[in-house]
């Protein structure tokens, strides 16, 4: 008798001091001092053992420990459903906040961004094209026609077999859609996507970004180039960037020049980067040529105008001194996340 009411005695002091935190420790109390095969069970079968004056006193003793799991099961029940919870339950309130990773812009769309920036500044407003063209705008509209050995420099992607439908291989194809659709005065950029067919390496790739830049109006001389451009380096590249025009031939633009800024890698002492001459290009400009004003019906007496072309790609190279173009386009997390300031 001593034996098993030790044990029943043992099992009344576990029922009182369990603590089932939530509806699922509760479930797991019910099956163990309640359920089918429940602890209580063996100690109930062990009543058989007894002599028959202990019985009562045994049976008293197991029902008091069965009313007690019954009524600790109940009260806990009703406590969750009426939503109060046990210490284990409440979120400590001081712990330190679980960080979020946020995403980072991607390189080139921080300095897309900056160069929108400082040319919104001098009234140049964002316009955008198709990056699927035609030859006329691509091309024939450029100054460009048919048989026109500058057409060797851009190997194009054609998507159909008259070589009409291609994709741009550079964003001064919107110029001719805005000289079509807009009046003068003109003041816009073009940034967008554009694709060559090149093998990708470190220094080419099939798919690129471009800013184009347009001016037209009357009076607009090359002295107005050259400070749009001036401004543009020393903004994106500090005030002490120097720029300089080299002559260069482009068929819609006369004249045209290849435009360079000091190489800000080295400050001029020479690198790898500028290739020991302390210049490095950053695009392509100049005078848009009269013929492709005609070509888009605006009258070469009152209008003249500029116009630029650069790559992001090769700007966002020398401010972040990126050297693969594949990096861009790999989309490894390493590489992306690196960008996080604003420029
Ligand atoms: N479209 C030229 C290229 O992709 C870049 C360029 C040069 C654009 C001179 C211009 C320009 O607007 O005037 O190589």
């Amino acid at each position: 008798m001593q034996e098993i009411s030790d044990k029943a005695n043992a099992v009344l002091e576990e029922i009182k001091a369990a603590t089932p935190a939530n509806t699922d420790e509760l479930e797991l109390f019910r099956i163990k001092y309640l359920g089918s095969k429940s602890v209580l069970k063996d100690l109930f079968g062990a009543m058989g053992q007894l002599p028959g004056e202990r019985k009562k006193e045994y049976g008293q003793l197991m029902n008091t420990l069965k009313a007690s799991a019954e009524n600790k099961l109940e009260e806990l029940k009703a406590s969750f459903e009426n939503g109060k919870q046990t210490a284990k339950d409440i979120p400590d309130l001081t712990a330190p906040g679980i960080d979020i990773p946020l995403g980072t812009r991607h390189p080139l769309s921080i300095v897309r961004n900056r160069m929108i920036e400082i040319f919104s500044r001098i009234g140049f407003v964002v316009a955008e094209g198709p990056e699927i063209e035609d030859d006329w705008h691509n091309f024939t509209a450029l100054n460009t026609p048919q048989d026109h050995p500058a057409r060797d420099m851009q190997d194009t992607f054609f998507l159909s077999e008259d070589k009409n439908q291609l994709l741009r291989t550079h964003t001064s194809s919107v110029q001719i859609r805005m000289m079509e659709s807009q009046k003068p005065p003109l003041r816009y950029i073009f940034p967008g996507r554009v694709y060559r067919n090149e093998t990708i390496s470190a220094r080419a790739h099939c798919t690129f970004h471009q800013v184009e830049g347009l001016y037209i109006d009357d009076n607009v001389s090359f002295a107005d180039l050259k400070q749009t451009m001036l401004y543009f380096a020393q903004e994106m590249f500090g005030r002490n960037t120097e720029i300089r025009f080299r002559p260069s031939f482009f068929p819609f633009t006369e004249p045209s020049a290849e435009m360079d800024i000091t190489c800000t890698i080295c400050n001029q002492k020479g690198c790898a980067v500028c290739k020991h001459t302390g210049w490095v290009e950053i695009g392509g400009c100049g005078m848009v040529d009269p013929a492709v004003l005609e070509n888009c019906k605006l009258d070469t007496k009152k209008y003249s105008g500029f116009a630029f072309g650069m790559g992001i790609e090769r700007i966002t190279m020398l401010r972040y001194q990126v050297n693969d173009l594949r990096l861009y386009f790999e989309n490894d997390v390493r590489f992306l996340k690196q960008f996080t300031s604003a420029v």
